[in-house]
């Protein structure tokens, strides 16, 4: 049995050793350049945990775990250029060093990747295995289209936004753990539970993404604090502002989501400033804490003696702490 470090460790020095030879170089420079800049690599790290609950010899694994890693990689380039995104992981961003085309162009190709190194799969999974992440696939664009469509609108509320980041971020983590548990041999009810445990673990990560966008260290992040107060994200924080506001602070609230052209610094402090009176942090902490609570309750169901899971159980309250 491996512990998350000792995961992560075998993940990145797989990820490090990738060599992308085929031309045109412009392609695939972006690819090595989005997989060597790090990133937390959860994905890759639950699949493999998840894995190693049921079986100990992880290699046989490190085809999906790579693939969901580029994958995921994917998602970033072509996420960075819907939200305008310069910075990732203390980096430039791939349309910021490049272009919009090249974005498109290798996001495009690390998805084909990305489904190649999936179909590294033990073949008796392989139809299982790929189904579930083509569905994956499919239901982070439509998170993401949702995520954008409430950009523009003013009457998101909570639940929206909970099946949008369920959506768009969740499934990801839920399919990463289930392939893990499929290819370990485990029974379809574990594997349920490690899916549900990722969903209901995936909703807690991105809402303190959420949280981070906003209160985080841009140093330490890797993005620049406030991306999401500028283009008007629905996050839930934002959501619950509108929801507490007293009259002024509403009306506030509202000139800013409003204003058409603003010093991007000002509406940052001015919405933060806001969020911090009306108390967004603490609310958005207790919610995050209502789905590990949940995460916690899938774990438990999870028929595997409880010393194995307990590496899984101090990732998620790394995660919950992070603050990057
Ligand atoms: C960023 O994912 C996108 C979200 C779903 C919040 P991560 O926070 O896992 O990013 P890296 O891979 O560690 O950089
Ligand atoms: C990320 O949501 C979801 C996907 C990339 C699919 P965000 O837009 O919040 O992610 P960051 O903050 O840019 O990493
Ligand atoms: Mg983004
Ligand atoms: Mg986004
Ligand atoms: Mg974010």
């Amino acid at each position: 049995m491996f512990t998350a470090s000792e995961i992560l460790k075998k993940i990145n020095s797989h990820i490090a050793d990738l060599k992308f030879t085929r031309t045109p170089q412009g392609l695939y420079a972006p690819v090595s350049y989005v997989l060597s800049m790090g990133g937390k690599r959860i994905r890759p790290v639950l699949m493999l945990m998840s894995y190693n609950l049921y079986k100990e010899d992880i290699v046989r694994a490190y085809g999906p775990a790579i693939g969901i890693e580029v994958y995921h990689n994917y998602t970033l380039l072509h996420d960075d250029l819907m939200d305008c995104a310069d910075r990732r992981r203390g980096k430039k961003t791939v349309h910021k060093v490049w272009n919009d085309n090249t974005a498109i162009l290798s996001g495009d190709a690390m998805l084909v990747l990305a489904y190649q190194y999936m179909a590294q799969c033990p073949a008796g999974y392989l139809k299982e295995v790929m189904d579930l992440f083509s569905l994956t696939a499919l239901e982070i664009c439509e998170g993401q289209q949702m995520d954008m469509e409430f950009e523009l609108r003013k009457d998101v509320k909570e639940g929206e936004y909970l099946e949008m980041i369920r959506l768009k971020t969740s499934v990801l983590l839920a399919a990463s753990l289930k392939i893990g548990a499929l290819l370990g041999g485990a029974s379809a009810e574990d594997a349920e539970h490690l899916y549900n445990f990722g969903m209901n673990l995936g909703i807690a990560f991105q809402l303190k993404d959420d949280l981070l966008d906003v209160y985080g260290d841009a140093a330490i992040f890797g993005k620049n604090i406030g991306g999401d107060i500028l283009c008007n994200k629905k996050t839930y924080m934002l959501i619950k502002a509108f929801e507490h506001a007293d009259d002024r602070q509403l009306q506030q609230l509202k000139v800013w989501v409003d204003a058409g052209s603003f010093e991007p610094a000002e509406k940052i402090a001015a919405v933060t400033d806001l969020y911090n009176q009306i108390g967004i942090k603490e609310i958005c902490e207790k919610k995050m804490a209502e789905y590990s609570e949940r995460a916690m309750e899938n774990l438990v169901a999870v028929k595997v003696a409880d010393e194995k899971k307990k590496e899984l159980e101090i990732l998620m309250g790394n995660l919950m702490n992070r603050e990057v």
